[in-house]
């Protein structure tokens, strides 16, 4: 089954099926958001069970695909608020002399790098399947100076390939909602962190409320693709944002599947309106 991505051409087939004539511009624009078409399109695919795995094979292609204009666009996307983000995480994380830490989907490094700043962490890992995005992670801890820090490896988070018991402290950022199996990501970070280790997710979350929630999918429904679409020569990359987003967990689920993996002093941070969250727990 060929995952289907929707284009605006599919967004006005959707409409025109409910029976709403749009002839301006501006109104399809407007009934986008009121109609809220998207759950409606992509569930078919993203909440199928065998679709869920083919977006997974596909993420490693789509990552390495705009890895060389990712944090371009993400600052730029994000107006630079996803550097706070980070940076919360790893405040949020609490970190004691020594920790052993491992960053999961890694990335270009941003979170890996942003630990490596904190005062007295031990060793840091980061773990990502696209070598595309861990090349770029290399020249970044580089050109930090953290070369001797951090080290990076290609692997895939739902068969970490590190012993039971292995890291103070976790972290995943707006990786999770990437995996096939939530469940499987989470337990997996879970069986490699120390007793009294803490795992910190950030993440973002489905836009909520009617007016916020209604800009919030215009801007990541219509400018996002368009903009990043013209910058990074994939649409259909970032596209995959939008859809990603809205069919993921909502947080209550994040935090439940994280107290069914035995984790305590459960914590979560709603940031910017609701549109990401930080959830962190201790094993
Ligand atoms: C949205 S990026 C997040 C990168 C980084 N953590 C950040 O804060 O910008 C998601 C990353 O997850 C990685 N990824 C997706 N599925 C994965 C898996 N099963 N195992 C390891 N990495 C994975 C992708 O290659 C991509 O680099």
């Amino acid at each position: 089954m060929r995952c289907w991505e929707p284009g605006l051409r599919d967004i006005i087939v959707v409409i025109r099926r409910r029976g709403t004539l749009l002839p301006a511009k501006f109104s399809l624009f407007f009934k986008i958001s009121l109609v809220k078409w998207q759950p409606e399109i992509i569930m078919l695919n993203v909440k199928d069970q065998k679709a869920r795995g083919e977006t997974s094979l596909n993420n490693s292609r789509l990552f390495s695909r705009i890895a060389l204009k990712y944090d371009f666009l993400n600052h730029l996307l994000s107006l630079n608020i996803d550097k706070r983000w980070r940076r919360k995480l790893v405040k949020c994380a609490g970190v004691k002399p020594g920790d052993s830490i491992l960053d999961v989907c890694t990335g270009t490094g941003d979170i890996a790098i942003r630990f490596a700043q904190s005062d007295g962490v031990g060793g840091i890992v980061g773990i990502d399947q696209s070598e595309e995005m861990l090349s770029i992670a290399r020249r970044k801890t580089k050109r930090n100076g953290f070369e001797g820090k951090i080290k990076l490896l290609k692997g895939d988070a739902l068969n970490l390939p590190f012993d039971d018991g292995s890291f103070g402290i976790i972290s995943i950022g707006f990786g999770l909602r990437n995996l096939a199996d939530h469940k499987k990501g989470i337990s997996e970070m879970v069986r490699v962190l120390k007793d009294g280790g803490r795992l910190a997710i950030l993440e973002f979350s489905p836009p909520q409320g009617l007016i916020f929630g209604m800009v919030y999918r215009l801007y990541l429904n219509i400018i996002i693709p368009t903009v990043a679409g013209i910058i990074s020569g994939s649409a259909s990359a970032y596209r995959y944002l939008p859809t990603s987003i809205a069919n993921f967990l909502e947080p209550e689920e994040i935090m439940k599947l994280m107290e069914a993996e035995g984790l305590k002093k459960l914590y979560s941070k709603r940031l910017t309106g609701g549109i990401a969250y930080i959830h962190r727990g201790e094993k």
